[in-house]
């Protein structure tokens, strides 16, 4: 079959089941409005939750690291591309997160490929949460690991799997025989976890999961996309605002949400970096981040840990909170309005708010239906459906940010009650 003809079929079936996927032609900066299709909307549907994406004090720091360094990192940062204001972010990101080191990736995407793959191989085992994100699926597929997965935020179901790696060659018991091997596939367990959850909002019990992967030896990696500049006294994150920093051994963040800008980033111990900067084949072979970039992440970091940055989250969970309240959704963050499979082990979760609000529809058609009804009505909310999600559990996911005003989100509640949810 000629290929053309093959991919003509494959997108026929796609359309047919209600799953294809068109790129909209969006404009201008992001921002609570924004351009698609030509037309003027109020944007629901961005991770910029403060705001910062279209700020002027990270425009200034790119444009200044444009005029000292050009546009282009040229290489690797191994070959030639680790400029100045890469070890400035990476020092300003260790001292945020209150971590020995930090090592900044192209993607929040290549940190988690990159880092898994770096830290477990075959006969080593990981174990994830069934709603991880892709990008730790694709790391826990790459990295020739044995992969164990627990229901959404299932704790009994996580400790059993725990019980059963431990059964095999124990990493507590090799550390304490001076037997730690340096290379992967002799027995560790690694738990990898969201602590926001993408597309459901909710908050990982990592309180309970720090607890068992002590009881078991295990290493846990925390995935801090939906949450870093955004939660605890210091917008550090999650683990910050439920006190378990000093147990978590890999911390995951991205600077592509509440810092507005792109790239990934891992915080930890100085050896754990420095095995990153060794061993991760998406930071070893691939071109370093355009320097703008980093100037802005640094001072995007900067501002979340000023005053401002403090004013900026008040402001954001205020949005949050309107917003929730206006869709009856009691404390919770993650409490959906309509029941769903994928939402059925609330009991773990800690009662934390979260940005991400999905309004669960079920069938995919009536999903995209719905988020063409919103657009009609001047509101950009998209339809999230599989493989992002489990088959019959599409949604409408929506996203709070501090750029919204009060008054978008009374309209956006006006047109959700026009459409037919
Ligand atoms: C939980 C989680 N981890 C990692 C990523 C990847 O981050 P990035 O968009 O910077 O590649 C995302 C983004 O969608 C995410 O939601």
């Amino acid at each position: 079959m000629q290929l053309d003809a093959f991919a003509a079929i494959a997108l026929d079936d796609l359309r047919a089941s209600g799953l294809l996927r068109q790129l909209r032609s969006i404009d201008g900066p992001q921002g609570s409005c924004i351009v698609v299709d030509g037309r003027e909307v109020a944007n629901f549907s961005s991770n910029d939750y403060l705001g910062l994406a279209n700020d002027p004090l990270l425009r200034e720091a790119a444009t200044r690291a444009i005029e000292r360094y050009g546009v282009g990192a040229g290489a690797s940062r191994l070959v030639c591309g680790n400029l100045a204001p890469y070890a400035e972010l990476e020092k300003q990101l260790a001292v945020f997160k209150g971590k020995e080191a930090a090592v900044v990736f192209g993607s929040g995407y290549a940190a988690n490929v990159g880092t898994i793959c770096a830290l477990v191989g075959k006969g080593d085992t990981i174990i994830l949460d069934k709603l991880d994100h892709a990008s730790i699926v694709d790391g826990a597929r790459q990295s020739g690991a044995t992969i164990r997965v627990y229901p959404h935020g299932d704790l009994n179901k996580l400790e059993k799997l725990l019980k059963a790696a431990s059964e095999g060659i124990s990493p507590a018991a090799n550390r304490k025989a001076g037997k730690m091997p340096a290379l992967p596939g002799n027995g560790r367990v690694l738990i990898v976890t969201e602590t926001v959850f993408s597309m459901d909002g909710d908050i990982a019990p990592l309180r309970e999961i720090a607890e068992l992967k002590d009881r078991y030896g295990a290493w846990l990696m925390i995935d801090e996309a939906h949450a870093t500049g955004l939660y605890g006294q210091q917008g550090r994150g999650v683990a910050e605002a439920l006190g378990v920093e000093d147990r978590i051994d890999v911390t995951l963040g991205t600077l592509s949400k509440a810092l507005g800008c792109a790239g990934g980033f891992v915080c930890g111990s100085r050896a754990l970096v420095d095995l990153l900067v060794n061993r991760a084949r998406s930071l070893i072979y691939s071109t370093a981040l355009p320097p703008a970039t980093v100037a802005a992440a640094s001072a995007a970091v900067q501002f979340v840990m000023s005053d401002g940055g403090h004013a900026r989250r008040a402001q954001l969970w205020q949005r949050v909170g309107e917003l929730r309240n206006a869709l009856n959704l009691q404390s919770r963050s993650d409490t959906p309005p309509a029941p769903s499979p994928v939402m059925n082990r609330r009991d773990a979760c800690p009662a934390l708010p979260s940005t991400i609000i999905p309004l669960l529809l079920g069938d995919e058609a009536r999903a995209v239906e719905c988020s063409r009804q919103l657009f009609e009505r001047g509101f950009f909310v998209p339809a999230i459906r599989f493989p992002t999600v489990a088959r019959g559990a599409a949604r409408l996911r929506l996203t709070v940010t501090a750029a919204h005003t009060s008054e978008q989100i009374r309209a956006l509640i006006e047109a959700l009650s026009g459409t037919n949810r």
